[in-house]
């Protein structure tokens, strides 16, 4: 089997405005999004502007060699529970780069926030989605949001363990 490519992530910048606003309207992504709806250009717009200020706000991009292949977004709820949002570009759907896109986060957000329970909602009929998210270390729960399923994964747990494991014995 071919290994999954290797994934990167980086910071959203201003000139990935475009690249995801045609992401969030592949018709996959409407399908399965919790509004089911496409966005306008000018709700992008102001959506981007909004979010890039936000600090509670991480949205990278996955890079696989350079080249941008998908997004992903954690919303820190300030109880410490980080939603995710995640997509990857069409053209690069179903060689593994979900699930990398979701483990290269999982780590950043272990390392560099103070998120302790990454949160999905994944709709039931989007078995990729809930296959990369398991894949990622994040379980079904047996909560509803709505007609959604809802996955978690528990990062603060790993954080704990890897400070106690850094203190001088
Ligand atoms: C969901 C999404 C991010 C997954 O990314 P991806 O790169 O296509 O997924 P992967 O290639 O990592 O595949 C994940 C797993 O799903 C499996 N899979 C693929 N199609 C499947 C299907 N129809 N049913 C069940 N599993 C499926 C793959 O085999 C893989 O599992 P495996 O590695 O054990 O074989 C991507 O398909 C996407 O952007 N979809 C549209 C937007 C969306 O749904 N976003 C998520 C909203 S919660």
């Amino acid at each position: 089997m071919t290994p999954p490519p290797l994934v990167t992530l980086r910071g959203a910048r201003d000139d990935d405005a475009e690249r995801l606003l045609e992401w969030r309207n592949d018709a996959d992504a409407v399908r399965f999004s919790v509004s089911g709806q496409s966005v306008t250009g000018e709700d992008h717009a102001r959506w981007f502007a909004t979010r890039r200020q936000d600090p509670r706000v991480h949205l990278w991009i996955a890079e696989v060699d350079g080249t941008p292949v998908g997004q992903v977004r954690v919303d820190d709820e300030n109880d410490g529970v980080g939603v995710v949002s995640v997509g990857v570009a069409p053209a690069h759907r179903g060689r593994g780069i979900g699930s990398a896109v979701l483990r290269a986060m999982v780590a950043t957000v272990t390392a560099d926030t103070t998120v302790r329970v990454l949160r999905a909602l994944v709709h039931p009929d989007n078995a990729q989605s809930i296959r990369a998210f398991e894949k990622a270390g994040f379980r079904v729960t047996m909560a509803k949001e709505g007609a959604f399923s809802v996955l978690d994964r528990d990062v603060g747990k790993d954080r704990d363990q890897r400070t106690i494991s850094r203190r001088p014995g």
